[in-house]
């Protein structure tokens, strides 16, 4: 189902999402080489019990943890266990939290003390096709806008498009309509409105598009074993253009200041 949200439930998912991002910068900054997946769910464990949200993830289609933690060829839903970080890893933390009944949804790669020059440009990039995407989400811009701006940019340097995994409408559910490709035709697909939430969320890698999950029924990885990242946001389409909800305190794009939502814009 598809829901237009009010500036009132807009606002909402923006303080639930600042939740999320704080958690998620958190997390980011604690991560370090040695560390196991399993202890920064646990911090994220605590961390949302703390925080007045609640932990979206976990229970999900029998999800066992709170936080996705996707290590080099892993590309998201890495469930977190016992692999420990070095130097030289690339990290994507995906993150979703539930506050006052409104999902926020979140996820950035970071490097893990110095990362080589590839790795550091596939986390760039890709964090300039979230940027790109966010870009296109104004009132009459269409869906295919949204993924051909990431599709572009990312091809352009050589990289694979995951097509297997998409954004999403966001909202009461964590999962909710329109699905959001990561590619696509510009000019081509739904219109967008004022009101619509969506999680867009672009997964590229080094390599080909190819992906495969592993035998614990989550992990998504590259079939050719090449490194990928994941950034995403929970954003709104407003007729003031698009505000992003899960604004963090560190890790982002310097164009964010441009879709800050004010820090109470509902009546
Ligand atoms: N953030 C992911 C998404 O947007 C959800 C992770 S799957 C879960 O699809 F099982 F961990 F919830
Ligand atoms: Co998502």
């Amino acid at each position: 189902m598809m829901t237009l949200k009010s500036p009132r439930e807009i606002d909402i998912i923006r303080k639930g999402g600042k939740i999320t991002a704080g958690i998620l910068t958190r997390l980011a900054q604690t991560a370090r080489p040695g560390m196991t997946m399993r202890e920064l769910d646990a911090l994220t464990e605590r961390w949302i019990a703390e925080s007045g949200a609640l932990p979206t993830f976990k229970g999900y289609r029998g999800y066992p943890a709170h936080l996705c933690a996707s290590i080099n060829e892993e590309v998201v839903h890495g469930i977190p266990g016992e692999r420990a970080l070095k130097e030289g890893d690339i990290l994507s933390l995906d993150l979703a939290t539930t506050y006052q009944g409104y999902v926020s949804d979140s996820a950035l790669s970071i490097g893990i003390g110095a990362i080589s020059p590839e790795a550091e440009r596939l986390i760039r990039v890709t964090q300039e096709c979230l940027m790109l995407a966010i870009a296109q989400m104004q009132v009459g811009k269409r869906l295919g806008d949204i993924g051909h701006a990431v599709q572009s940019h990312a091809e352009r340097h050589g990289y694979g498009v995951v097509r297997d995994l998409v954004g999403h409408g966001i909202g009461k559910e964590m999962h909710e309509e329109p699905q959001v490709p990561n590619y696509g035709t510009a000019g081509a697909g739904m219109a967008l409105r004022a009101g619509l939430v969506l999680a867009v969320e672009p997964m590229i890698n080094e390599g080909t598009e190819e992906v495969a999950m592993l035998d614990d029924g989550w992990t998504i990885v590259t079939a050719d074993g090449k490194l990928s990242a994941h950034f995403e946001h929970t954003i709104a389409v407003t007729p003031n253009g698009p505000k992003i909800l899960t604004l963090r305190p560190h890790f982002e794009h310097p164009d964010v200041e441009r879709y800050r939502p004010q820090e109470e814009f509902a009546a």
